[in-house]
């Protein structure tokens, strides 16, 4: 909610003048009601709406970050010289204004909050003419307008009340989000902006020394390593709302520059931290939104992964995936039959009730490039009907046409679709499938689901590497029971991980953390790197962990991607006040731009004469 200011009765004045700032406000333009008729009052604030009745009367909407209100000049009220000037005005001209509340009886405006009144003007100050306006502030325009066009007018799109909510929003999630975690002792404590490199697993954005020629800062992808070295400081329960900076390609989710909530607790565990963190997402989620979530479950990472096709579940609807290999197995259709020559290959399966007709077939070729897009080879589909399956692979399946609709309860009008593939690739496809019939069924009207997944495997084996890496980072705690296959078995080794996952989005990951020096070395070994390596890396960590470090864990959540689903918001551009294009550039500043000879001399850097001569 936007608050209502006031201001002391400084200053009356009674005529139109261009100036600096003498008409100081009273209120806001979203503030006065029915109640505050009779009152004199002083707004100021952007010209939204100019209407010259040609009756002597000017209608104007005055607009703040307030709201809107409506200002009437009569000629039988005030001075010729006000009427001009009043006349004059254009949209988003800025301006002053002094008058009388008046109930509007009879035209009363139940759109705007202060559609119960007008003021009725008497004096009338122009702080600002605009010149030039290349964009305006409306809703309905800026559906259409390029988001290049926006984001380098960005001082006028975000003077859209739209925007104005989103920024009010962001404000209040950060201020609940301190007050919550004040009450359970946390300290917010800053980590630094020039470090070296912490490992989160996308590139570094590095900045150059000047006092250390050819040696580089790095940009924090998260302060991971300062929060943790900080429960080795005996601060206990830390908290930041804080910058960090990834160098990938920014995505409807995901920013180069983004803002996290980050947290980390000594002497905890899973347990504990789960706990706080599902009592502040309901907090959040009632305060900011009036949403009540419901069950919150713990799913395994495994069970995610059979039976929604990632591990960020979106619990809004059902369309599980089932496993039909045994089924597939007595088929003749080689698409099935050809993937148990490997060992994890297998068939997977969704009922999509009651699609049959729903989906046609350009429906379906949608599904199918989804599932190619997401490595599958196809979509192998069916309709079924009373007398079994119909259309696609029907005749492959009629041999285990009952067995089949017994396992998957299947009934009369739905579709099925298929993967056949080794694991991941099935299930991940075919997830991804998952979501997109749920868009086209428009499944996901039900309330706000929010689940953890937890028991993630610790690493991932990338073919092309031919290493482990970690799936979380390298300071996660292997879970206690798998710690003697770290060497022997690492791909079957969970970590004590987990993430928080709302309406299908990741908002949150953490885990608890290694405390024991030699662990910690046992974990980098595996991630391939030698002890020389360790030492230079993270030779502080290392002895930081020799000396007193208590068992701890924590937690970053996305600030930016909780205010998108706390305003609806598709784009995360769209709740940052100055966000990055696609492109990784800031269209208002133009940036990143070209730095003087002079600082590059200085940095002792040389460009290369072609890209110099491309910038
Ligand atoms: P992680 O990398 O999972 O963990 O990040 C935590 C949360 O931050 C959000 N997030 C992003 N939001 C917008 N743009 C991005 N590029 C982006 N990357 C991540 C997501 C994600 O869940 N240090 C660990 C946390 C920990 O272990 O305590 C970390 O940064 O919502």
């Amino acid at each position: 909610m936007v608050p209502s200011w006031t201001v002391p009765d400084t200053l009356r004045r009674s005529e139109a003048r261009e100036s600096n700032y003498m008409i100081k406000r009273t209120h806001n333009c979203g503030a006065l009601r029915a109640t505050d008729e009779g009152n004199n009052a002083r707004l100021a604030g952007w010209v939204n709406t100019v209407r010259d009745q040609g009756k002597g009367l000017v209608f104007i909407d005055l607009r703040d970050r307030g709201g809107l209100t409506q200002i009437v000049f009569d000629q039988e009220d005030v001075d010729d010289s006000v009427m001009e000037v009043a006349r004059s005005l254009r949209r988003e001209d800025v301006i002053g204004i002094e008058g009388l509340v008046r109930r509007r009886d009879g035209r009363e405006n139940p759109r705007i909050e202060t559609g119960h009144i007008e003021v009725v003007g008497q004096s009338l100050e122009v702080f600002n003419r605009v010149q030039d306006l290349p964009i305006l502030p409306d809703e309905h325009d800026a559906a259409d307008m390029s988001e290049e066009v926006r984001l380098r007018h960005r001082q006028i799109d975000l003077r859209r009340p739209s925007m104005q909510a989103k920024l009010q929003m962001r404000h209040d999630l950060s201020k609940a989000t301190r007050d919550f975690f004040h009450r359970f002792g946390f300290l917010e404590i800053e980590t630094p902006l020039l470090i070296r490199s912490t490992p989160e697993g996308a590139r570094d954005f590095v900045v150059p020394s000047r006092i250390y020629p050819g040696r580089w800062y790095a940009l924090p992808q998260s302060p991971q390593i300062f929060k943790q070295i900080l429960m080795v400081a005996g601060c206990d329960r830390y908290m930041q709302i804080c910058k960090c900076l990834r160098d990938e390609d920014p995505r409807a989710d995901r920013q180069a520059e983004f803002t996290q909530i980050d947290l980390e607790l000594s002497f905890t565990d899973q347990d504990e931290i789960i706990k706080i963190m599902t009592a502040y997402l309901r907090r959040i989620c009632k305060d900011l939104r009036e949403i009540e979530l419901g069950e919150i479950p713990q799913i395994p990472w495994q069970e995610a992964m059979d039976t929604w096709g990632v591990d960020r579940p979106d619990l809004r609807f059902e369309l599980h995936l089932q496993d039909i290999s045994d089924l597939a197995k007595q088929t003749e259709f080689k698409v099935f039959t050809n993937v148990f020559t490997h060992d994890d290959g297998t068939v997977r399966a969704i009922r999509l009730p009651g699609a049959a007709t729903l989906f046609t077939r350009k429906k379906i070729d949608l599904l199918e490039e989804t599932a190619k897009t997401h490595g599958a080879g196809g979509l192998p589909w069916t309709r079924w009907t009373t007398d079994g399956p119909d259309g696609g692979i029907a005749k492959f399946l009629a041999p285990i046409a009952d067995d089949l609709a017994e396992s998957m309860g299947l009934e009369d009008g739905d579709l099925v679709v298929f993967a056949a593939d080794r694991w991941e690739t099935a299930v991940s496809a075919l997830g991804q499938v998952r979501l997109r019939a749920g868009t086209l069924m428009s499944l996901r009207e039900g309330g706000w689901r929010a689940c953890w997944v937890v028991d993630f495997p610790m690493f991932r084996w990338v073919e092309d590497r031919q290493r482990w890496v970690s799936e979380h980072h390298p300071f996660t705690a292997p879970r206690v029971e798998d710690l003697e296959r770290l060497e022997s078995d690492p791909g079957s080794v969970l970590s004590a991980g987990y993430d928080l996952i709302l309406n299908g989005s990741e908002i949150g990951g953490g885990s608890i953390r290694i405390h024991d020096s030699a662990v910690q070395q046992r974990v980098f070994n595996v991630l391939g790197l030698t002890e020389a390596e360790t030492r230079e890396k993270f030779g502080f960590l290392l002895d930081a962990l020799k000396h007193g470090a208590p068992p701890h864990g924590g937690i970053a959540l996305g600030l930016d991607r909780l205010v998108m689903h706390l305003t609806d918001t598709e784009n995360i551009r769209d709740v940052i006040a100055f966000p990055k294009t696609q492109n990784g550039a800031d269209l208002m500043t133009e940036a990143p731009g070209p730095i003087d000879q002079e600082q590059l001399d200085e940095l002792q850097i040389t460009v290369h004469e072609e890209v110099a001569a491309d910038s």
